[in-house]
Formats: structure tokens, C-alpha cells, sequence
């Protein structure tokens, strides 16, 4: 009857944002629980301009645990992926109390796991993030488990754990073995500083030298500086930064992001043997942001950046038009100059000669490829419609990204 088929078929899917860190993660101290040296803080970014999409199903019918990751297949023995579906299928398990109620989904069902982004994968903008976080949210949603789920997306990656709220979120580092206390907290939710918002530089894409989880562990093993940053530094600059949040202090805010950013990068190359994740024109950005900032004799923009080239900067509503000018000045788009900024509207904006002369020095054509424009956002969203499901009746792939 009905009742069966529904039990035989489950499916749920959801999206789930990308973070960006101004109180950078970097280094474990369990490489298996996934256990930061220290705690960090981020700020979620609004899916609508950059998102992951999945669809969890379980099934009778169902052989074997599989996935599709941008329409194509892969292999689901990966161990983190692996942890991620032993720890929902726990918690639910603990949750039904060890009886195996009939009317609930079985837990030795196969699932079938389908994922795509909105954003292009070559981009080198942290998908590994949004990615675990939505697995982790559609299989939690799949089995009715509600609780424990950011303990459960730091097994896939760190930085998941920070996805599964919106707005302005904490990881705090623990202090327990069994990474109980390891887990993410929102600070401030996204509606909180409502003109806050957020331009990514993609820059050209050169895939990056060495990943995060084999660098950090060379720098845990290497840089005294690391040491020093996890101990001193970073407890300090936690407190700092939830208060500038709280108070919308955009002037301290960015001067820590930047601050926080360069001291990572700081580390990378404290590493021995040192790595290199700012390119060029990475520190040519640095160097506009420092130029634009001076010309107006305060903090006006506040940039970042992660385990890649890519530049995230921060500024306030009433600066976006003006800068983007500045850097479609700086970076003449080659092509596609119709394209160069996406996401959030930008209205059009005239330099003034003072600035240009005092901003704009030595435009590089090109370097930038495109820019996008978004705000802080929520955290992870169930998607209703039937129609959104990545994966058919059959279980299977339904169409491409
Ligand atoms: C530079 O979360 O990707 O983006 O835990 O090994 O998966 P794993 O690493 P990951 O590291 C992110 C590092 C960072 C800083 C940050 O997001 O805090």
C-alpha cells in the first residue's frame, strides 16, 4: 500500500552556504575528530550567490551507498564522507532510543547521495564547506535528526561545521578528547548588520599548490609561529572581533580580518617547507585595498583570503558601487565585460580624478575575471518542492548541473 512504498522511497534535499573566515582556522590537534588548535569565527555567505544543493534517498531497492558529486560519479568510500553517515545514522539511531520502529526509515537502507553548486567548482571558492554542510543537513533530514549536526559536518571538514548557521558564527575549539565541545555557534544572526556586504575577486585560475588539510598539518609540525598564533593571539583577537561584530564596528572589524588574514599567510610561509597561497596579484589587491583605505583616511574596505588566490573583501553598502569602479579600473576586464560583475546589483559609479590618480596605479587587463557581489546569509534550507530533487523516483541522477 501507500504506507510501504512511502518507507520504501525516502528522500529529502537541501542547500547549504558557503563561509569565509576573519578569524582564520588553521591546524588540528585530533587529524581524525577533526580538532582545531584553535577557534575561529566567519561569516556565512547568502546562497543565492553562492550555494550547494543535495538530495539524500534511501531505499530498500538500493545495493550499495552511492554519490554523484556535479553529475558525476564518485567514489562514496571516501573516509570523511564515510564519518559524515556513521554519525547521522548514530545520532539517529540514538534518537530512536535503539528500537527499530517500523514506521521510521531503516537504518540499513542504502542512500544515495546527489550534489551540485551553483558556482563553478574550477572557481577555487570553498566548496568543501557548503559541500559536507549540506550532505550533513539532507541526510539529517532524511533520518529526523535535528541536534549535534555541526559535530557532525566538522568530520567532513572543518570549515563545514561553520556553514551550518547563517550569519556570523563561531568554532569553538573544545577542550575535550572526544570533540563533544568542538562545535559552531552563531554570534550574531545575518540580519543583525544588514549593510554589511561582500565582493569576490576570481582571480585567474591556477589550481592551488598544496590543499588545506596536508598544509596545515605541515605548519602544526613546523611553524613556532602557528604555535604562538593558536596560544596568544588568536584568543584575543576571538573576543575582539564578537565585539566589533556586535557593535557593527566596520573600522575594527576589517582591521582584524586583515590583520588575521595576513597572519596566516604569515604562517604559511613560516612553514617549512614554506607554502604559498597569495599569488601576485593577490598582494596587488592587498596593496589597492591599503591605497583605496589611505585616499579616504579610514577603513572603507577590509579583504581576506583562504588556502587560494582569490580575494574576499568586505565594505559597507554605500562603498560597493565606488569600488568596484576602482577595481574595473585597476583590472580591465578583457572579456565578457558584460559579465564582469554577478550577483547583487551595482550601480554605476564616476572616480574622481583624486582618486584614480591616488588608487589606480599600474592597471593589470585581465587579472581579474570576474567579480561577485553578495551579503552575509542564512544557514542551511530544507527545500520543499518535490521538483528541486537532484535524484528520480529511481534513485538516479535527474539531470545535470
Ligand atoms: C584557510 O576546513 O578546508 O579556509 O578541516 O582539513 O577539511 P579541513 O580543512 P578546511 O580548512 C580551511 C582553512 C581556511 C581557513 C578557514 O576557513 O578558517
Amino acid at each position: 500500500g501507500a504506507m510501504a512504498a512511502e518507507r520504501a522511497l525516502a528522500m529529502a534535499t537541501c542547500t547549504a552556504p558557503v563561509n569565509i573566515a576573519v578569524i582564520k582556522y588553521w591546524g588540528k590537534r585530533d587529524t581524525d575528530l577533526i580538532l582545531p588548535i584553535n577557534s575561529s569565527l566567519s561569516v556565512t555567505l547568502h546562497q543565492d550567490q553562492l550555494k550547494t544543493t543535495t538530495t539524500a534517498a534511501a531505499s530498500r531497492d538500493f545495493t550499495e551507498d552511492r554519490l554523484w558529486l556535479n553529475g558525476a560519479e564518485v567514489d562514496v568510500g571516501h573516509p570523511r564522507v564515510q564519518a559524515c553517515l556513521r554519525e547521522v545514522r548514530r545520532l539517529a539511531r540514538k534518537r530512536r532510543g535503539g528500537s527499530e520502529d517500523t514506521a521510521t526509515l531503516s537504518l540499513s537502507y542504502k542512500v544515495h547521495v546527489a550534489s551540485e553548486n551553483n558556482f563553478p567548482t574550477a572557481a577555487g571558492l570553498a566548496s568543501s564547506a557548503a559541500g559536507y554542510a549540506c550532505l550533513v543537513s539532507a541526510l539529517a533530514r532524511l533520518y529526523g535528526v535535528e541536534d549535534e549536526l555541526s559535530e557532525v559536518a566538522r568530520r567532513g571538514s572543518g570549515s563545514a561545521c561553520r556553514s551550518m548557521l547563517g550569519g556570523f558564527v563561531q568554532w569553538q575549539r573544545g577542550e575535550r578528547p572526544d570533540g563533544t565541545d568542538s562545535l559552531a555557534q552563531q554570534v550574531a544572526p545575518e540580519t543583525h548588520w544588514p549593510e554589511l556586504r561582500v565582493l569576490v575577486l576570481v582571480v585567474s585560475g591556477e589550481k592551488k599548490p598544496v590543499g588545506s588539510t596536508a598544509g596545515m598539518q605541515t605548519s602544526v609540525e613546523t611553524s613556532p609561529l602557528l604555535k604562538h598564533r593558536a596560544e596568544v593571539v588568536v584568543p584575543e583577537r576571538l573576543a575582539q572581533m564578537i565585539r566589533h561584530i556586535q557593535e557593527r564596528d566596520f573600522e575594527g572589524f576589517g582591521q582584524l580580518a586583515m590583520r588575521d588574514s595576513n597572519q596566516f599567510h604569515a604562517t604559511c610561509l613560516d612553514t617549512f617547507p614554506p607554502i604559498f597561497y597569495l599569488s601576485d596579484l593577490s598582494r596587488h589587491i592587498i596593496a589597492l585595498a591599503h591605497r583605496y583605505n589611505a585616499h579616504h583616511g579610514h577603513t572603507k574596505v577590509a579583504y581576506t583570503f583562504d588556502a587560494g588566490p582569490n580575494a574576499v573583501i568586505f565594505m559597507l553598502a554605500d562603498t560597493v558601487d565606488e569600488f568596484v569602479e576602482v577595481v574595473r579600473s585597476s583590472f580591465p576586464p578583457s572579456t565578457n565585460g558584460d559579465q564582469f560583475v554577478r550577483g547583487l546589483p551595482v550601480g554605476s559609479a564616476v572616480l574622481p580624478q583624486e582618486l584614480v590618480g591616488a588608487v589606480v596605479t599600474e592597471p593589470v587587463p585581465g587579472a581579474v575575471q570576474y567579480i561577485l557581489h553578495t551579503k552575509p546569509g542564512p544557514g542551511p534550507q530544507l527545500v520543499d518542492d518535490p521538483s528541486q530533487h537532484l535524484l528520480g523516483a529511481d534513485g538516479l541522477p535527474r539531470r545535470r548541473a
